[in-house]
């Protein structure tokens, strides 16, 4: 259900697709009010969506011709600002500096990956029933809510609970110095945003009609738990996987866009198959599903899987896992180690203090 504010929000949305289009100069203003309905019903009710957007892709959208396309494109191209397409090492430098971290939960894994989850990037969890993956998805979507804004979470396998995030958030509460009081609890709820998607047309829509959501909720986390699962279950066999693969880069591509032209982290996981290779080296015994295409869409690709019992042991932490940065582009193939607990991923110290900390409240 929708509340007043949230639809006035929606409205402020739509207000600036309406100010972008009265700006696209070519186009009569009957025209600007189709298009506008077109956009909006299609799902795109901000102009950021137009960022990266080719002529191509837009002309796919029922309604919307070739020449109205190829205006709006130009309108929306950074050129036509007298925005210059380079940067110095300087700037970059500084909006790498600026960009927003999202906490994992655990410190040693947000230091693995130089900080946490920036936004903007795309990162896959990957590794066998039971090793963390779920869980990290419910802390890193908490923190988000918590500290930074919205969160979008897409279902695939029917594992999501509001119960567990909603468990989580209360640890994380409780921990945080400044206290959150009724109305941010409020717009906490009405920032988290899930659908359930059983069917690849399904996941396709969803991440459509995301685009809706995104600018509306101040979404800063999309979450797909877990990915590969529906093309596994529509692509059969291996007469398939071409078709698979082709299908795959869509989507991912799609996920990259939204990263891109939002700025907002796309969180995803993914199951492992044993590699059939005979000479693979033991890291790579397992391997992500997803092939190519996944690999190369994913800006961090990390290997989880249970700790070893020595490390169990030393910390008293039952729950412990290894956490292996396989592919990176800037970070190092380096590993640690975290825990999960009621509240969620933490260190693996926390996970005992924590426990006793619970326990003693009971
Ligand atoms: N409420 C909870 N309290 C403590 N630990 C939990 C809780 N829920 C799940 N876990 C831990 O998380 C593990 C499952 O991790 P999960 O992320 O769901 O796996 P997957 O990688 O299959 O998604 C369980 O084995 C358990 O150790
Ligand atoms: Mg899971």
């Amino acid at each position: 259900m929708t509340t007043v504010e949230e639809k006035a929000k929606m409205e402020t949305n739509t207000n600036q697709l309406m100010e972008f289009l009265e700006e696209v100069s070519g186009l009569s203003a009957a025209q600007k009010k189709r298009v506008y309905k077109t956009l909006v019903d299609f799902g795109i009710t901000h102009p950021l969506a137009f960022k990266n957007r080719t002529v191509k892709e837009l002309t796919r959208i029922d309604g919307i011709s070739e020449n109205v396309a190829e205006k709006i494109v130009e309108h929306a191209n950074p050129s036509k600002k007298g925005e210059l397409l380079f940067k110095s090492l300087a700037e970059v430098k500084k909006e790498e500096d600026s960009n927003i971290m999202i906490s994992t939960g655990s410190k040693r894994l947000d230091e693995l990956l130089g900080g946490g989850i920036s936004l903007g990037t795309l990162v896959e969890f990957y590794g066998s029933p039971q090793s963390g993956k779920t869980q990290l998805c419910y802390t890193i979507a908490a923190n988000t809510l918590l500290e930074i804004g919205g969160v979008l979470w897409l279902d695939t396998e029917g594992s999501f609970r509001s119960s567990r995030l909603e468990q989580i958030l209360f640890y994380l509460e409780e921990k945080k110095k400044d206290k959150i009081d009724e109305k941010q609890k409020e717009k906490i709820n009405s920032q988290f945003n899930v659908a359930t998607v059983r069917t690849l047309a399904q996941l396709e829509l969803a991440l459509q009609q995301a685009e809706k959501v995104i600018t509306a909720y101040d979404v800063k986390l999309l979450v797909v738990d877990s990915l590969m699962d529906i093309f596994r279950a529509e692509y059969g066999g291996l007469g398939e996987l071409a078709e698979r693969q082709k299908h795959l880069n869509v989507v991912v591509h799609k996920m990259m866009k939204l990263a891109d032209a939002y700025n907002i982290a796309v969180v995803y996981t993914n199951q492992v198959m044993a590699n059939p290779d005979p000479f693979a080296t033991a890291l790579d015994k397992v391997q992500p599903v997803g092939g190519f295409v996944l690999g190369h869409a994913s800006d961090i690709r990390i290997w989880l899987r249970r700790a070893t019992s020595a490390t169990k042991k030393k910390y008293d932490a039952p729950n412990a896992r290894r956490a292996m940065i396989t592919d990176c582009g800037w970070l190092p193939m380096e590993e640690t180690i975290f825990s999960i607990g009621a509240f969620g991923i933490c260190d693996v110290e926390e996970e005992s203090e924590m426990k006793e900390e619970i326990s003693e409240e009971k």
